[in-house]
């Protein structure tokens, strides 16, 4: 297939492209190189031995965009392209909105204008708010974040819905991403968070390598087994792989409509299990303080992980500790991410 990437120069997108490049796609990518650099692409296209075509502009920017459909004859498009940090988006609710709403809006929009009608999309884990019981099924109602970032993820969820039930052309995957750790096992492509880490294993990856000196647990008062939260941590490859077998479960599927899946492993990993895996992995010591909980954190989230398993065939296959050797070797082996 012929697959155009939005984001795909960013951490889950180009794990996601050396992967469609190993499994024979041919693959175009837009990124305005907002939170990435096309140095990450350089490097899977070393990695795969393959090439990708680069677009550099921002998705917001409609008319390149129907453009590029109008020749670009792609089967599917992948669209990770958007803003991510839960905090910025408190700070920055228009920037969030903005962003994240009208390149998706550019996006559906030029596709309409094209034969294109295959989308895979970036949902996320944080769609099931706050009252949701664990683990989390797909069909519950109704989805809802409390914060601006995660509301746009709420707000997409719908569009894409409402697309498909207004026109049976569309074929849309809704991918409820956990929380994605870890890092090619070549060490060459990771996640290279701009500024002080908000995630948990960026964080603990420059704790590790030197760069930060200690590491804040927020909170150690939850019930749960040692009192910390517990998150689904799902391997960033296994993500990459689960996205190959949504656009071919879509491609297989007329008449699906919107469908999403939950991509994690079904297990919930606490905050301080994550801490002794790395130092595991990396046989360095992690000095941590416990800091009060940070605002907006749940105890635990994780997913029963069944719908993507029974309809796509797809199960995250790495563990815990696989995720942090990985994460370590990109860490060590680039200190300071791209920038290097
Ligand atoms: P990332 O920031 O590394 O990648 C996003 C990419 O999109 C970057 O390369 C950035 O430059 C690009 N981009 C942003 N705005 C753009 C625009 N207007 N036009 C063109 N390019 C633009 O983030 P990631 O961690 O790879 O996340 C990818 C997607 O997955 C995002 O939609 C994110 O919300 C979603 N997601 C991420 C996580 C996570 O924890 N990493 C969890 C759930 C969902
Ligand atoms: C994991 C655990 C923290 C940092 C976020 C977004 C979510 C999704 C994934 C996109 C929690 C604890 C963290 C630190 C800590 N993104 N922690 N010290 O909050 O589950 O999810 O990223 O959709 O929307 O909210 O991930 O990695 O920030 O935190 O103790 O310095 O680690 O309290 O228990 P989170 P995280």
């Amino acid at each position: 297939m012929k697959i155009l990437v939005t984001g795909g120069a960013g951490y889950i997108g180009s794990h996601t492209v050396l992967t469609l490049l190993e499994k024979g796609h041919e693959v175009e990518v837009v990124d305005n190189y907002d939170n990435s650099s096309p140095e990450s692409i350089r490097r899977v296209e070393r990695l795969t031995g393959g090439s990708v075509v680069l677009h550099e502009f921002d998705l917001r920017e409609e008319e390149r965009l129907t453009e590029l459909f109008a020749t670009g004859a792609y089967d599917a498009v992948i669209h990770f392209a958007g803003l991510k940090a839960v905090g910025e988006s408190v700070a920055e609710p228009a920037l969030y909105y903005g962003t994240n709403l009208e390149s998706t809006l550019s996006l559906v929009r030029a596709m309409a204008a094209s034969a294109t009608r295959t989308l895979v999309f970036s949902s996320s884990a944080t769609v099931y708010g706050e009252r949701a019981q664990v683990p989390y099924v797909e069909a519950y109602e109704p989805l809802e974040a409390n914060n601006p970032y995660g509301k746009t993820k709420v707000m997409i969820e719908h569009i894409l819905g409402d697309l498909a039930a207004a026109d049976d052309s569309w074929r849309i995957g809704l991918l409820r991403y956990f929380n994605p750790v870890g890092a090619h096992p070549s060490g060459e492509i990771g996640e290279d968070p701009a500024g002080i880490p908000n995630n948990l294993t960026p964080y603990i990856s420059q704790v590790a390598v030197g760069r930060l000196a200690s590491l804040g647990v927020f909170g150690d008062d939850y019930d749960t087994p040692d009192g910390t939260g517990l998150r689904d941590y799902i391997h960033v490859m296994d993500l990459a792989e689960g996205h190959v077998v949504a656009l071919e479960h879509l491609a297989a599927s007329p008449g699906i409509g919107a469908r999403a899946w939950n991509l994690g492993t079904g297990t919930g990993t606490s905050v301080l299990e994550v801490v002794a895996a790395f130092e595991k992995a990396s046989g360095v010591e992690i000095p941590y303080e416990v800091k009060p909980r940070r605002a907006g954190d749940l105890a635990r989230s994780y997913a029963d992980a069944s719908r993507a398993k029974d309809e796509l065939g797809w199960v995250a296959t790495r563990g815990i500790d696989e995720m942090c050797a990985d994460a370590w070797r990109w860490q060590s082996q680039n200190p300071q991410g791209y920038r290097a």
